[in-house]
């Protein structure tokens, strides 16, 4: 088969890395792609949300799968678009339909779908300019910390959480004057989940589904879970309190529901969920959905998977999931992110990347690499994460620590404090 995957950060090359191992793959092509996709794959230098160029290129190189590794292009309707297109309708792409997206896309809408499906999630209502002393009002009813959702995508920093009430007020009227433009001119605040997080993905082709490796990711830039958000600093596969009984519940009550739900809403959705999880005192709750892989959880998941991850796309495509088995690698598996000076504030692009040669322990995922005049270099707030396998967490983590130190580039900086609480 020959294979386009979109996007350009770590999580599409540790898909391509992926993709690239199954005997199904013929060629693999990455657009646009990143300087450690260019030597898994041939990149292309197509942006993720041009429909037209991708769809062009998908006829004129026989492209027989499209993987969506961002959110942006599904929310904007790249399935829908192929489906819709003569010379394209041919052509899987995996990922939800549009209106399967809007589970990301929109936060009052995938509250919605969890009320109408009995999804366990914080209690919630949703505000506008229209209502904004209702919103007060509301605010008032809940307990500090206060949790307010931009309702769009806000590039992952519409979500504010707030300990004083007057300043939460305060910000919900800025957040629908258009703090983050359109995004927020619809506020959902929800109730404060008290627990720790994981990420679980599924893969569906709309009837059945594959659980596949629970994750959990480090968002906060600094050690022991401080300052200010991230992309994601580094993530561990597994994760010691999603055992079989937490995954029980999960599977029960949340992605049953949700695949029941998306199919009784007549919702085309053939690719991931990610499942933002939070575990409050043993029982699962939903934080959030989203409609693509994690990423950094993608460069640890990845590696768990022991399964041709294109023979499950495949089935997914063709609506054969159920014929597919999913088995996973026992080992851990971590990933560290190596990041820019300043990032996420600030920070210089264009700078040298080396001892990438020295990494012989760790899989190194580029996330913002391009070359310059022959050379890699910074591309990005992430630049590389740096994945291992080990037969513990302990063992997995030395290795990336051992690969983090060799790679150099000015300003490099990554916490060292990766799995430490599990
Ligand atoms: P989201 O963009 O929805 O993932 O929110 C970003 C982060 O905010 C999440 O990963 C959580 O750490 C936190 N968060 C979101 N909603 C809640 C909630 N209801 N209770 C506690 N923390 C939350
Ligand atoms: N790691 C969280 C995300 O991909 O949204």
């Amino acid at each position: 088969m020959n294979i386009l995957l979109l996007g350009s950060g770590g999580r599409e090359c540790a898909l391509a890395w992926k993709i690239k191992q199954s005997p199904k793959t013929d060629k693999l092509y990455i657009a646009p792609g990143n300087a450690g996709t260019a030597a898994i794959g041939t990149n292309v230098a197509i942006p993720a949300t041009d429909f037209d160029a991708i769809g062009k290129f998908a006829v004129e190189k026989h492209i027989d799968m499209v993987v969506v590794g961002p959110e942006d292009p599904l929310v904007k309707g790249i399935y829908d678009y192929f489906v819709s297109c003569e010379e394209l309708k041919n052509i899987p792409v995996i990922g939800p339909s549009k209106e399967g997206a809007r589970l990301e896309g929109s936060k009052e809408f995938a509250k919605g779908f969890m009320m109408r499906h009995n999804i366990p999630t914080a209690r919630y209502e949703s505000f506008t300019q229209e209502n904004l002393e209702a919103g007060y009002t509301f605010l008032e009813t809940l307990k500090a910390p206060y949790v307010l959702k931009a309702d769009g995508l806000a590039a992952g920093k519409g979500v504010l959480i707030i300990n004083d009430l007057q300043e939460a007020k305060d910000e919900l009227k800025q957040m629908l004057n258009g703090m983050f433009g359109n995004a927020s001119k619809t506020v959902v605040i929800e109730e404060f989940l008290s627990g720790i997080e994981c990420s679980v993905f599924v893969l569906t082709d709309g009837k059945d589904y594959r659980i596949l490796p629970v994750a959990k990711d480090y968002k906060r830039i600094g050690e022991g879970d401080t300052g200010l958000n991230t992309g994601g600093m580094g993530a561990v596969s597994p994760v010691p309190f999603a055992d079989a009984t937490f995954m029980k519940k999960v599977e029960e009550r949340i992605v049953k529901p949700t695949i029941e739900g998306l199919k009784k809403e007549n919702i085309t959705y053939k690719g991931f969920i990610f499942l933002g999880l939070i575990n409050v005192q043993g029982e699962p709750m939903v934080i959030e959905y989203n409609v693509r892989m994690g990423d950094p959880e993608t460069e640890v998941v990845m590696l768990r998977i022991q399964s041709d991850l294109v023979d499950q796309l495949e089935g997914v495509a063709q609506g054969t999931l159920r014929e597919k088995e999913l088995t996973e690698d026992p080992r851990a598996a971590v990933t560290v992110m190596l990041v820019s000076g300043g990032y996420p504030g600030s920070y210089e692009k264009g700078k040298e990347i080396t001892g990438l040669d020295l990494v012989t322990d760790s899989i190194p995922f580029h996330a913002g690499t391009t070359f310059k005049n022959g050379k890699i270099v910074t591309s990005g707030g992430r630049v590389i994460a740096l994945s291992s396998y080990g037969a513990t967490k302990e063992e997995a983590l030395a290795n990336s620590f051992k690969s983090a130190k060799a790679v150099s580039f000015e300003g490099k900086y990554f916490r060292s404090d990766i799995g430490a609480d599990l």
